[in-house]
C-alpha cells in the first residue's frame, strides 16, 4: 500500500456545494478503488491525503493535480505504508471556516482537530505530517 499527501490553492469561484458535489463523487470513486483519505480546505488551501493500493493513488493525483479547480498542486510526502492511518473514511471531507475574531469557534476547531488526530492512528509519517499541517493552519490564527 502506498500513501500520498498534497497541498493545492482551490480557485476562489469554486462554491460550498460544488466542493460538497466534488466530494460526494470522489467519496465514491475512493471507495470503489479501496482508496482512504483526508481532505482539509481552509482559507482557499487544500490538504489531501490519500492510502491505497500504489498504482490507483498514482493515477488519482494525476488526474486530480490536473483538475483546473485548484492550482499550485504540490506533493509533501508519499512513501509506501504497511497500515492506513484513515481506515475508515474513504473521503472525509473538513471545512475549516472560522473568522479570526471567533476564538469559542477556534478553540472548538482546536479541539475536533486534536481528537481526530487521536482518534485516526497516525501509523506513518505522512499521517503525522498531515496532522501537523492542520495544525499549521489553525495556529495562524493566534
Ligand atoms: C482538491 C480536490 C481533491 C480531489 N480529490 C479527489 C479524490 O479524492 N477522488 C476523486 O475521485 N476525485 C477527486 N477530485 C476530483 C478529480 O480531480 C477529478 O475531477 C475526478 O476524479 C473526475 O475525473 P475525470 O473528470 O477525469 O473523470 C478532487 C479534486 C479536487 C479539486
Amino acid at each position: 500500500m502506498y500513501t500520498l499527501l498534497y497541498i493545492s490553492k482551490y480557485r476562489k469561484t469554486l462554491t460550498d456545494s460544488e466542493i460538497d458535489t466534488m466530494v460526494q463523487t470522489s467519496g465514491a470513486y475512493n471507495a470503489s478503488k479501496d482508496i482512504t483519505g483526508c481532505l482539509i480546505t481552509y482559507k482557499g488551501k487544500c490538504v489531501q491525503i490519500l492510502e491505497g493500493p500504489e498504482t490507483e493513488i498514482k493515477k488519482l493525483y494525476s488526474r486530480v493535480k490536473s483538475d483546473p479547480r485548484h492550482y499550485e498542486v504540490h506533493i509533501l510526502s508519499e512513501n509506501p505504508i504497511d497500515e492506513r492511518a484513515f481506515p475508515q473514511f474513504a473521503m472525509s471531507y473538513l471545512p475549516i471556516k472560522i473568522e479570526r475574531k471567533d476564538s469559542q469557534a477556534l478553540e472548538r476547531l482546536r479541539t475536533n482537530v486534536s481528537i481526530l488526530s487521536d482518534f485516526t492512528n497516525p501509523v506513518h509519517k505522512t499521517a503525522v505530517l498531515f496532522w501537523k499541517k492542520i495544525r499549521e493552519f489553525t495556529d495562524t490564527f493566534s
